[in-house]
């Protein structure tokens, strides 16, 4: 049942905006200061197709960490769980994402999680492939097919942006092959990974992908299991736990909707069997979440009673 009107969803988004200047643009990543910090959209997209949203809308964005969960589910699709998980751990961290503090202590040294940037970058390690194209085309077949959208691409000025200064990912990738977590040239899997964190869309194709993964994988359009069942809740239970990074028990007990973010301020949530939800907010917290897009889902979680705990 649709619980929310465009217009209801712009007078949330009109009340959360005042947070946009509570937080900061990514500045670590030189491209992404570009954007601008007092934009605010959402869309919330059901399993009938239909879709409503507030705000900037039309605005693009790139995935950044949400990526990481796309990412995931491709490649548990084609590699299977005993793969993926011999290489990254199923807990969360309490650290920040890019953090490398727990790879020297947590024995055998693999990432805790694929959420975080160690574990995401053994998982894209492991996108099938001859090149970083054809890898790179694999992946945006994927998304495309998710957000029923042909004209997915890259944004390629932020990933050279993110490219020419990643060298706290490298030494990761360093650390991970080190201890044959990753076997393969690092200049490569950090191209296909900035690659795949500038991948770009809006709000609405965000909220389409999320419909999918809340609908276990199926395609609200046409019925097809884009991805299974199993591999779905895979997905959406590492949302809960560590979709938000070192914020994920905070946003769980607050939102309580599994919900993945990423730097350039975008939210995906997966409300199981209800709705998908597309939030983008470029201004962070210092946790690195979009804070006035934290604020709207907890206003629309309220509002409607959508927490699933
Ligand atoms: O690897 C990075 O640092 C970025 N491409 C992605 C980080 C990110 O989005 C963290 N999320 N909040």
């Amino acid at each position: 049942m649709n619980c929310q009107s465009s217009e209801e969803l712009q007078q949330l988004v009109d009340q959360a905006k005042s947070y946009t200047k509570k937080g900061k643009v990514a500045d670590y990543i030189p491209a992404l200061q570009l954007a601008d910090a007092d934009k605010l959209s959402v869309a919330v997209y059901y399993p009938d197709g239909t879709c409503a949203s507030a705000g900037d809308i039309h605005e693009n964005f790139t995935l950044q960490s949400i990526s990481k969960v796309l990412v995931l589910a491709l490649v548990l699709m084609d590699r299977g769980e005993a793969d993926v998980f011999s290489r990254v751990g199923k807990e969360p961290t309490g650290d920040p994402f890019n953090s490398i503090a727990k790879l020297e202590t947590n024995k055998p040294s693999k990432p805790l999680n694929p959420m975080i940037n160690a574990g995401a970058l053994a998982v894209t390690h492991r996108i099938v492939g001859g090149t970083v194209h054809e890898r790179l085309e694999r992946l945006l077949a994927f998304v495309r097919q998710l957000a029923d959208n042909d004209d997915i691409y890259y944004n390629e000025e932020i990933a050279r942006s993110e490219y020419e200064t990643a060298d706290l990912n490298r030494s990761l990738c360093f650390f991970l092959r080190q201890h044959n977590v990753i076997d393969e040239d690092i200049e490569q899997l950090i191209d296909l990974y900035t690659k795949q964190c500038a991948i770009e869309m809006n709000c609405r194709d965000l909220a389409r992908i999320g419909c999918v993964l809340a609908l276990d994988g199926r395609d609200p359009k046409t019925n097809e299991q884009l991805l299974p069942a199993r591999v779905a809740r895979i997905c959406k239970t590492f949302m809960v736990t560590c979709g938000m990074y070192n914020a994920s028990g905070a946003f769980a007990i607050k939102v309580g909707i599994p919900a993945k973010s990423g730097v350039a301020g975008g939210i995906m949530g997966a409300l199981p069997h209800q709705f998908g939800i597309g939030v983008c907010g470029p201004a962070l917290d210092e946790k690195g979440n979009s804070i006035a897009g934290m604020k709207l889902l907890e206003m629309m979680s309220e509002k409607y009673g959508l927490s699933m705990f």
